[in-house]
């Protein structure tokens, strides 16, 4: 709901526990009062505006006739610079004269229900029939004729409020953007941590929390993609706000390329946060008549702990972003080929694997790099979207067809936003790559980048895929992109705009995600850029789903997961299980355990299922039938944070159905300890009124893990290196302990239920629960009437 008092020009955004309150000052700037838990008194803004009653020494004051006001000493929603204020800005513009100096005073506003779309930008919208209301506020610049609006849509069941801002230059002259954030959030104290998700290739997402100090903190990309350096979020948190408990504040941009944020923290401890596109090289002509729209970004908090603040994202990104067929429908299991062949493959190899998959229950087959042109490598062939004969004589479609025959649906890999010099695509149009006309190019992967901003690229890359789309029925498309940028420069620009590429290069990219998920809504895209060099709220509007990280080891992947969950629901993370030792990492963790971290993401298999064990098999089928059981949990439940792998030797999550009557919780151990004491596994999100039933998922262990002590668990004696022993473990289904006990809510949310003893060398039986290095579980927690 959005409350104005017209009269004391204050505005009040309030959600269901959040209100953010703001007016418009003497001087006609807007001024912040207050973004917190609910408020339902009316305003009093005399007593609760901060300002000094005397100029403060070595201050600039805004105006003879108002002093001692002084833009540097107020909270603002807004802010430019050049009038006192000598904070970071969010607005920095350059006029025809040379002067870079704007005052942008409040004019009017208008609110409206629903929420204005953003021009050929991803937002959010309203849910079905959810109400939504948004607030548009006019400001001014004193002196030449440029407006600026500023949206703030208030999403009151999800405790959100999303910003965005729009520049109109309704001048004669020419007005250039230096600097235009999305929004700008000042607070009077800067007593927080800050939270981010930083990482690299295959580490994406780990939690960062960091002090703030005086000056300026800031997380940015300058690679043309939101990348795995910084996730485009950040949380400001009290210093004991944990997962369930405490205040936090959260921002995230809706946006894919290279972005900012900032916290700055001033002299007097006043703290402003800034988020948008990275301003580092950017500039942006704004020609009269012309409108320049900020990418939105939603702003969230939360007095109940971190983990609320993370829901809150959850809600919206699965109710609020995410669109089309797949909006909140339930994932296929897939199996990807791409780690079980890599280049090396050809029809009778795929349909193998195909059939294989089949048997195991697998749903969707996807076929990764190297089915087109002359891709036996990655030097070549990129942009050239057609079938590789040598690989696959009788096409693409025929594949398909064979695949869908086999019961599997098909679904391809692509990389349409980038070129190799190795291609007829670069032969005929050396032009529509980035490139500098004077310099050697550097490469990233031996590609180049396709020029989005040029239209003729636009419609090539759509034209391209319309054809294998349509053609070969595709049902899954894992759109990739393996390159930062380099050697900006578009022959498509005018000099005076080169500055403007990289943010083209996002609007034309947007464009023709909107053109074809409009034309193939039944396909369910899953972006990926080398794994999680792109995972961000602005790629899930066109695609629902991301894969998380190029790293499948079961245990990097509970801290990439767990991190990305702070922002990102289950829903968007696709999460495979391979083959050990790791490819990423050679690590070697047990296949109930990259399974039981997987199962709490979109699950899939990226392994040689032609090759496996009749013990890996008959498991695997079993895990894929539990997954079905219970898809619609693990992908939509909410998730909850209940021990973390950054902090402990263990991590616990959970994920619980809205009804809180059916939950499952993963349990995750690093390390094995010796002699270890008791456990007891708490939960959370259950009902306190409601009793459960706690059951193990049945889990097998294969007889190598036991080694020599094989003969002391089984009931005959056994050499544990010979042959016989090898094919009986190859074969057989050791039972893991399975528990089923009848616990109720608030015993478990108080106490927790107390899992088997772990197993201490001194022996083993039933009740025995032998969890090992990179040992995991997985408890289903039902209602019982
Ligand atoms: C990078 C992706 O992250 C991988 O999953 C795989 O698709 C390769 N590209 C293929 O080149």
């Amino acid at each position: 709901m959005i409350f104005i008092d017209s009269k004391q020009r204050v505005f009040h955004l309030s959600t269901k526990k959040t209100s953010y309150v703001f007016r418009v000052s003497d001087t006609n700037h807007l001024l912040h009062l207050y973004y917190g838990p609910k408020l339902n008194d009316p305003i009093d803004p005399e007593r609760v505006e901060l300002r000094h009653m005397v100029e403060l020494g070595n201050s600039t004051t805004y105006r003879e006739e108002t002093k001692p006001f002084s833009l540097n000493d107020v909270l603002l929603e807004m802010s430019t610079f050049g009038k006192g204020d000598y904070r970071d800005p969010m607005v920095h513009l350059e006029f025809e004269d040379g002067t870079r100096v704007s005052d942008f005073l409040y004019e009017d506003y208008t609110v409206t229900t629903g929420k204005p779309p953003l021009n050929e930008l991803p937002h959010t919208h309203p849910d079905q029939d959810e109400k939504i209301e948004t607030l548009i506020v006019r400001m001014k610049d004193a002196i030449v004729d440029v407006t600026i609006e500023l949206f703030f849509s208030v999403f009151d069941q999800k405790d959100c409020i999303a910003r965005s801002m729009n520049i109109m230059n309704g001048s004669k002259q020419k007005t250039i953007i230096h600097k235009a954030m999305s929004f700008n959030f000042d607070h009077f104290e800067s007593n927080f941590e800050m939270v981010t998700l930083d990482g690299a290739w295959i580490r994406e997402r780990h939690v960062t929390n960091r002090q703030l100090g005086y000056g300026i903190t800031k997380i940015d990309s300058k690679k043309g993609v939101s990348s795995s350096d910084h996730n485009p979020f950040l949380v400001l948190k009290r210093k004991n706000t944990e997962e369930q408990m405490g205040e936090c504040y959260g921002f995230a941009l809706v946006y894919s390329g290279s972005f900012e944020a900032t916290v700055e923290v001033n002299p007097h401890d006043m703290l402003r946060v800034l988020m948008g596109i990275n301003s580092f090289d950017f500039k942006w002509v704004l020609s009269q008549g012309d409108n320049f729209q900020t990418p939105e970004a939603i702003l969230t908090y939360s007095n109940e702990g971190l983990n609320r603040l993370s829901q809150n994202y959850h809600d919206l990104i699965k109710q609020n972003l995410v669109r089309g067929a797949w909006k909140g429908k339930p994932r296929p299991v897939l199996i990807n080929n791409w780690e079980a062949t890599y280049f090396d493959f050809n029809e009778s190899k795929l349909l193998r694997l195909a059939k294989a998959a089949k048997k195991l229950g697998v749903e969707l087959f996807v076929l990764d790099d190297g089915w087109f042109s002359s891709r036996d490598d990655d030097t070549t062939s990129l942009g050239d979207w057609t079938v590789n004969h040598k690989k696959l004589p009788k096409g693409l479609e025929n594949l398909s067809r064979k695949i869908k025959k086999i019961g599997l649906d098909f679904g391809i890999w692509v990389e349409p936003e980038m070129v190799s010099i190795k291609s007829r695509l670069y032969e005929n149009h050396p032009d529509w790559a980035i490139r500098l006309p004077n310099r050697e190019p550097s490469f990233g992967r031996n590609q180049l980048i396709l020029d989005l901003s040029n239209v003729s690229v636009q419609e090539y890359i759509l034209d391209s895929l319309r054809k294998l789309f349509n053609e070969s029925k595709i049902s899954y498309c894992k759109w990739d992109m393996n390159r930062n940028f380099s050697d900006l420069f578009s022959g498509n620009l005018d000099m005076e705009r080169q500055s403007e590429l990289l943010h083209r290069y996002v609007l034309g990219l947007y464009k023709v995600l909107e053109t074809l998920t409009k034309e193939f809504p039944h396909i369910l895209f899953e972006s990926c850029s080398s794994g999680g060099n792109r995972f961000d709220f602005g790629m899930l509007y066109y695609m629902p789903q991301t894969w998380t990280s190029d790293n499948s080891d079961a245990v990097e992947r509970l801290k990439i997961q767990y991190g990305t969950s702070y922002a990102y629901p289950p829903s968007t993370m696709g999460a495979h299980v391979s083959s050990v030792p790791n490819h990423q990492v050679l690590r070697i963790t047990p296949l109930e355990t990259r399974y039981n971290v997987a199962a709490f993401g979109l699950l899939g298999y990226e392994l040689d299922c032609t090759k496996l064990t009749r013990f890996e098999r008959k498991t695997i089928k079993r895990q894929i039938d539990y997954y079905k059981t219970y898809r619609s949990l693990f992908q939509y439940g909410d998730f909850y944070r209940i021990k973390s792998p950054f902090e402990e030797n263990v991590c616990i999550w959970m994920v619980v159905n809205s009804e809180k009557s059916e939950a499952i919780l993963g349990y995750y151990q690093i390390l094995s300890k010796p002699n270890p004491g008791y456990e007891k596994m708490k939960t959370l999100g259950l009902s306190e009124n409601k009793t459960y039933n706690v059951q193990t998922r049945p889990q097998y262990i294969n007889l190598h893990s036991f080694g020599d002590l094989a003969s002391r668990v089984l009931p005959i004696s056994i050499n544990s290196k010979g042959i016989i022993f090898n094919i009986l473990a190859n074969n057989h289904l050791m039972n893991q302990e399975v528990e089923s006990h009848i616990w109720t809510g608030d015993w478990l949310m108080s106490d927790g239920f107390t899992p088997m003893h772990q197993f201490t060398g001194s022996g083993y039986n039933e009740f025995v629960r032998l969890m090992g290095d990179f040992g995991s579980r997985i408890y289903h927690i039902k209602e019982i009437a």
